[in-house]
């Protein structure tokens, strides 16, 4: 088959800051798709948008072709709204498992397609691969029979969802070009519009524990998602929140699973049912149902009946005892004060090099490995309290989690003034 463009032009186009049409970016995503555009064409095109940026016209061409790829689902015959939310990943970030379950109590469809953790980030279907018999893959006709009854499914995407981006991500992964704004609003937005949900809330990270490191890069990224959410059709709303401190007092697998249980029992430390109930009354309210009163369905167990229902429909046990890991070290404050910092990139790294997290993807978690917090910035500590309390089935890793603590946490005489709030911006 004769080609219309020439890989080399493009990339020409990109490098010397010039606008690709759109005939050119559907020709490239289909290119590579078919293996016609070579990987190393394609990081050098990469590594230009990455330096130059892309204008909101070629992103949401980009977008599409990349979700043209694929298939696309279409949850029209379940007769009722669809939410879904999508965090930009952080460190103790479970938020995703008390809030389906939530949502679903209201009547909104909630399907939500998870990942695997890489890095220091943790995925939720490695949390939720802790309970005993739970699965992450299902059936397309699966997830509909648990999107009808009862309402929530957290499950794996399928292969045949935007197939570009998984080859594009998996090359950018190598090729150091994985923070181009334009290229994870694309990824990331290609797969929430292909799963075909109604409504869609952002949860753009920013700190040290996030892929976005200042605001003003997160701002830009919420923005760009938001527009091409609204460009296609999916009513898409970002919160952007604070990520210099891990959420809640886990990072980790099964106690991650274990906090959350906490939330939907009307419990569980106060950052996290914060945001689970920001980010459910945002998805309630983007799918157009109002005034619900979130909070009381955690405290009355709506929202635990729906959990329990939803991980036994997955082949799970919700009652069987967690894994728990087989040792622990216990890191002690070494003064009185406040704790003054606690660094949520240092407990990501902690809880990654204990077993939580994997270095290449198809290496093995360890479900009970992670960090236990006992304290957050701002609380009273008192010498010899403990203050980290580090989780493995493999003792050796201690030395490289303490590695990765060191200097990721400080306790100051004085109570710390100003801490940043977990809720910095609503982007719509
Ligand atoms: N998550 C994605 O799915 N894609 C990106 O590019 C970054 C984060």
């Amino acid at each position: 088959m004769a080609e219309s463009f020439d890989a080399v032009d493009i990339i020409r186009v990109k490098r010397d800051r010039g606008t690709l049409t759109p005939e050119q970016i559907d020709w490239t995503i289909d290119a590579y798709t078919r293996g016609v555009i070579a990987d190393e064409q394609m990081s050098a095109l990469n590594m230009a948008i990455l330096l130059n940026g892309m204008n909101r016209e070629e992103i949401s061409r980009w977008t599409a072709a990349m979700i043209a790829s694929g298939e696309r689902m279409d949850f029209s015959a379940l007769g009722k709204p669809t939410a879904d939310k999508h965090s930009t990943g952080g460190v103790g970030d479970k938020i995703t498992l008390p809030l389906a379950p939530l949502v679903a109590v209201f009547g909104v469809a909630v399907p939500q397609l998870s990942g695997r953790g890489l890095g220091h980030t943790g995925g939720t279907l490695d949390k939720l691969e802790s309970i005993p018999g739970w699965r992450a893959a299902l059936s397309n006709e699966e997830m509909m029979d648990v999107l009808r009854d009862p309402g929530a499914v957290i499950c794996a995407a399928g292969a045949g969802l935007a197939p570009a981006d998984k080859k594009l991500y998996a090359l950018r992964d190598v090729t150091g070009t994985v923070e181009a704004i334009p290229l994870i609003a694309s990824s990331i937005m290609s797969k929430k519009i292909a799963e075909g949900t109604g409504a869609l809330v952002l949860d753009v990270k920013c700190g040290s524990g996030a892929f976005m490191k200042s605001e003003e890069d997160a701002r830009e990224l919420a923005r760009t998602m938001v527009d091409l959410g609204k460009d296609a059709g999916v009513n898409t709303v970002a919160l952007l929140t604070n990520m210099n401190v891990p959420l809640g007092l886990t990072a980790g697998n099964a106690i991650e699973v274990e906090e959350s249980v906490e939330v939907l029992a009307g419990g569980g430390p106060a950052d996290v049912v914060e945001l689970t109930v920001a980010l459910a009354e945002e998805m309630l309210s983007a799918a157009g149902v109002r005034d619900a009163d979130v909070r009381a369905a955690l405290q009355d167990g709506r929202a635990m009946d729906v959990w329990k229902r939803m991980i036994s429909a997955q082949g799970g046990d919700p009652d069987a005892a967690l894994p728990v890991a087989r040792e622990s070290h216990v890191i002690t404050a070494d003064r009185d004060g406040y704790l003054s910092e606690l660094d949520a990139m240092s407990v990501g790294v902690a809880a990654w090099r204990l077993g939580a997290g994997r270095a290449r993807k198809e290496d093995p978690v360890q479900a009970g490995a992670g960090v236990r917090m006992h304290a957050k910035p701002g609380d009273p500590v008192k010498a010899g309290q403990p203050l980290l309390t580090l989780l493995t089935d493999t003792p050796e890793k201690f030395a490289r989690a303490e590695e990765a603590l060191a200097g990721g946490w400080a306790i100051s005489p004085e109570k710390p003034e100003g801490l940043t709030p977990l809720i910095l911006d609503r982007i719509s």
